[in-house]
């Protein structure tokens, strides 16, 4: 499918995720030629500024990308409009911009408008798109779309609003809500690994795989982002979204065809089968230092770190333990999945020593950095005498088959401006997930019994983490 002209609105345009990761994901496409020649972006935010001061930004955000003709032809795409987002004679402002304006836009054109804003100020941008003239019923009229960034809502209830809300204004299919996880090369990769290959279905279950583990680790810490991390902290930051549709792609069931419905309908299942949390299956961690943060409350108990227990009820997954942690301020960053296999029934080899060092067969799904596979099993340490068993690795790194693409928002505009949903979160899923999460939610506002901080900025997180898996003999494997 093509585009032909097209408009993408930021809201938060002078914001942290625009400068990050939507310009040099927009540049990065209009350099590869993906974007229509009639495409231009409207950053809209509350700072008063033209948009000559808002073309400079955006040079500095893609400053290390492209050659100075490139940036100079991606900057006259650039208009910035200020406006306060709840307001609906600015959304009206806007609707001029776009439509009412002699070198402006052809009417045919598609508009998406990107809520690159938290969850609470999105909530005020639709309501006022829903009563402008956009909407001239209440719903709107022509061919529009909306990119929703996650936390989708702040709980479930907030989120089900937020359905409501953006439902009385645009239809489901013109509903994108982001996860940019599911662009990553390497998750989309998990259902490649899973259902197109033959030798690890058949071993994909309670049968043979004893825990799973999905770490997601970030060295960063919260950076500029104090104001809406504070008020997000690491479940819905991450876990709530990012590590749950991990999870999903691992445990969901063979999907009947890989188009986005029946993959979301898979994945679904894995969300509905989740065992309620109880107090026990989390450990909550805030990094020494945080509280010092600009735009943190001094006295916050916003978690920076979490590690969860989770079951699967359903007959592949029931009694395996799927552990999950996300923390900011750690070692490395690394986003792992580790399946960890059954010990063997029985160790039939003579020299007790041999029989004790026979490990469990482990996969490891290397999301990011150093994008691999790798399979640990035993083999016999070669040498005239017995000389035991040692642990052998089969290694894969992507970089054997090509380069992996760190834009995921490329990827993410792109599927949205050609209305593709597969990357996207389906609400139904939404809700259900914050569900689950809500117990742990809960208990935000309780600080652990070791009190706050209780790890240190390049630590592994907090040390009583160690006990989830711990509780079942099981370790995490880093
Ligand atoms: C975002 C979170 O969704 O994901 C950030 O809001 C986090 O806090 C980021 O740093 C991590 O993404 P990635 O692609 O760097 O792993």
């Amino acid at each position: 499918s093509t585009i032909s002209s097209y408009a993408l609105v930021i809201f938060g345009a002078s914001g942290d995720l625009t400068r990050r990761k939507l310009l040099p994901a927009l540049f990065n496409l209009d350099c590869a030629g993906k974007l229509p020649k009639a495409f231009r972006v409207i950053g809209v935010a509350r700072t008063a500024m033209d948009s000559a001061t808002w073309q400079r930004q955006a040079a500095e955000a893609i400053a290390d990308l492209g050659d100075d003709a490139q940036r100079a032809a991606f900057s006259k795409r650039l208009v910035y409009m200020p406006a306060d987002y709840s307001s609906v004679a600015d959304c009206n402002r806007l609707y001029d911009l776009l439509y009412n304006c002699d070198d402006c836009f052809e009417s045919q054109g598609k508009v998406l408008f990107h809520l690159a804003v938290p969850a609470t100020v999105s909530e005020a941008i639709v309501h006022a798109l829903g009563k402008s003239r956009f909407a001239p019923q209440g719903r709107m009229v022509g061919n529009h779309a909306i990119l929703v960034e996650k936390p989708f809502g702040t709980d479930l209830d907030s989120a089900v609003a937020m359905r409501k809300l953006l439902m009385d204004t645009f239809e489901e299919e013109e509903i994108y809500r982001i996860d940019h996880y599911l662009a990553k090369d390497t998750v989309r990769n998990l259902v490649v690994f899973r259902f197109c290959n033959a030798m690890f279905e058949p071993l994909w279950n309670r049968n043979y795989i004893e825990n799973v583990q999905i770490t997601v680790h970030e060295k960063l810490g919260i950076e500029e982002r104090g104001e809406y991390y504070d008020q997000s902290g690491v479940l819905r930051d991450m876990i709530q979204n990012h590590v749950l549709q991990v999870l999903a792609l691992i445990a969901m069931e063979p999907p009947i065809a890989a188009d986005a419905e029946s993959i979301r309908d898979k994945k679904n299942e894995v969300f509905r089968s989740l065992r309620p949390l109880f107090p026990g299956d989390w450990v909550l961690g805030q990094y020494d230092g945080y509280r010092q943060a600009d735009g943190v409350n001094p006295d916050s108990t916003t978690p920076t770190y979490a590690a969860l227990r989770v079951h699967v009820d359903n007959w592949r997954w029931f009694g395996v333990p799927f552990y999950l942690r996300s923390g900011k301020a750690l070692t490395d960053k690394l986003t792992e999945v580790v399946i960890v296999f059954r010990t063997i029934p029985l160790c039939v080899l003579d020299d007790p020593n041999s029989c004790a060092s026979v490990q469990r067969n482990v996969l490891r799904l290397r999301l990011q950095p150093q994008e691999g596979i790798h399979l640990s099993f035993n083999v016999q340490k070669p040498g005239i005498a017995n000389e035991g068993i040692d642990t052998a690795r089969l290694h894969f790194n992507y970089d054997e088959v090509g380069q992996i693409t760190h834009e995921s928002y490329a990827r993410v505009v792109l599927d949205a401006m050609l209305g593709k949903p597969g990357l996207f979160w389906r609400s139904d899923s939404i809700e259900t997930a914050w569900e689950f999460i809500a117990p742990a939610l809960a208990d935000e506002k309780n600080a652990p019994p070791e009190g706050y901080p209780n790890y240190q900025p390049g630590s592994n997180g907090p040390a009583s983490a160690a006990k989830l898996p711990q509780q079942a003999g099981h370790n995490w494997y880093s």
